[in-house]
């Protein structure tokens, strides 16, 4: 067997070695305490992979992403966003009849309970979406309480009723009545619908915005173990119930680091703008470290992200379909421009994120900036779904529980004090 060595205080240990099929090197270190009393220390767990996993391919010097096998330029060429959803939670595309059934299911459950749009009433008109979405998709566990014995349901139950969630948290926002979910339209459309319809007069959809949020959905739909889904993993791992679990992964995702830099990309873009527009300005106060340019840089990635490149092309196209003419892409533009050539973010391999572009495209639909962290949700709401169904049918998951090194006090004399 494939194995590493390690010396540790002139003591030999032998590490078995697991190999990926896309020649990924893993060291098993899972006996290494037990055997050595040594643990490995990895900041931000940079080097260090906590499962197995068959969900999501990344080879982030090349810039490849594949959702199961699949490359992410042709799933987003060809695909519907319910498909995506199919294919990472069972791991393979649906046939036709599947895909009908898991279609009428999506629409079947996409109503909340009736009693659940009194929680929105608690709510201030100012309140952060997230902390709706998140606080509302923990409450559906009081709805279905034996959400992990009933697993194929809650998942479906979940990608239904986000949308319900989401455009509801939009609609308290703005003070107006809340549109209940259409079954007759697409997965989509029904999200745009719930968003901007209002009772008094007929919304007519538009099959661009249609497109371009299934477009958008795909490529947030899965990443691998990135921040909130390795917190969806940790936390169901102590067998905590599937809401509970997604409800976490959306706090996760709410940070600016993570989620939240789509917010935080247009808030940037808004004040270079109003600044009068000097890119060169905020390049040399990222560099100085005034601030960090969101949107750029990513822990895998260190040439490009896949996603960026699909979403600034289609950017340019959406704004044009659209006949919106937003100064904020041709700063998007310059400042990338800007900084590829910039020697700091060349040497750091700082490239442009998903984030980057996504955000004028969701605010070309109309959606405002502080719901851009909540349509992240819902595309990664998938991922999250077939990560924690894969944790658990695991038999090697256990409870996640990392190790530290302790630079705290020594033992000291509690008495000796309390006795003062
Ligand atoms: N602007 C300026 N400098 C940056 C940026 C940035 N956006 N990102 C990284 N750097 C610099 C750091 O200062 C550091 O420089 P140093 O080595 O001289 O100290 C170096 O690049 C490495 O940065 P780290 O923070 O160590 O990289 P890490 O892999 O831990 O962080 C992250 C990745 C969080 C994405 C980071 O690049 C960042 O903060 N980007 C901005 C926020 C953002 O866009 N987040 C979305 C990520 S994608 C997603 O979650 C969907």
């Amino acid at each position: 067997m494939d194995k590493a060595k390690l010396i540790l205080d002139g003591q030999e240990y032998e590490l078995p070695v697991t190999r990926g099929p896309e020649g990924e090197v893993g060291i098993d270190i899972g006996k290494l305490r037990k055997e050595s009393r040594a643990i490995t220390l990895d900041y931000g767990y940079a080097n260090t992979g906590s499962c197995e996993s068959s969900i999501t391919f990344i080879d982030g010097e090349n810039g490849i992403l594949r959702y199961r096998g699949y490359p992410i330029e042709q799933v987003a060429e060809h695909a519907d966003f319910v498909e995506v959803c199919y294919l990472l939670v069972n791991g393979e595309l649906p046939n036709a009849d599947e895909l009908a059934a898991f279609k009428h299911e999506l629409t079947y459950h996409s109503m909340i309970h009736e009693d659940m749009k009194k929680f929105f009433e608690g709510y201030l008109p100012t309140a952060h979406p997230m902390a709706i979405l998140s606080s509302m998709i923990a409450s559906l566990s009081t709805y279905y309480p034996h959400a992990n014995e009933r697993v194929a349901l809650n998942i479906i139950r979940l990608l239904a009723k986000a949308p319900t969630l989401a455009a509801f948290s939009f609609k308290k926002a703005i003070g107006q009545p809340f549109i209940y979910p259409r079954n007759d339209l697409s997965y989509t459309g029904n999200f745009l619908n719930m968003m901007f319809a209002v009772p008094a007069e007929p919304y007519q959809l538009s099959p661009t915005l249609e497109r371009a949020l299934n477009l958008l959905l795909i490529l947030h739909a899965d990443h691998e173990q990135n921040c909130s889904t390795s917190t969806v993993r940790m936390v169901g791992s102590s067998d905590a119930n599937l809401f509970a679990s997604i409800s976490a992964g959306v706090c996760a995702l709410w940070g600016p680091l993570h989620g939240g830099a789509n917010q935080r990309v247009m808030d940037m873009l808004k004040m270079i703008h109003d600044d009068g527009g000097d890119v060169d300005k905020y390049v040399e106060k990222a560099k100085n470290r005034e601030f960090r340019l969101m949107g750029f840089g990513h822990r895998v990635y260190k040439n490009f992200d896949p996603r960026a490149t699909i979403l600034k092309k289609a950017a340019d196209e959406v704004l044009e379909e659209l006949g919106i003419n937003d100064p904020l892409l041709e700063i998007a533009k310059r400042l990338e421009e800007v900084a590829l050539r910039d020697e700091f973010f060349v040497s750091r391999n700082l490239y442009p994120n998903v984030d980057f572009y996504s955000g004028l495209i969701y605010s070309a639909m109309g959606i405002p900036t502080k719901m851009f962290t909540v349509m992240f949700a819902l595309g990664r709401m998938p991922g999250w779904l077939a990560h924690w169904k894969e944790n658990r049918g695991n038999p090697k998951t256990r409870i996640n529980r990392p190790r530290q090194i302790y630079t705290g006090e020594g033992a000291r004399d509690f008495k000796e004090i309390a006795d003062r």
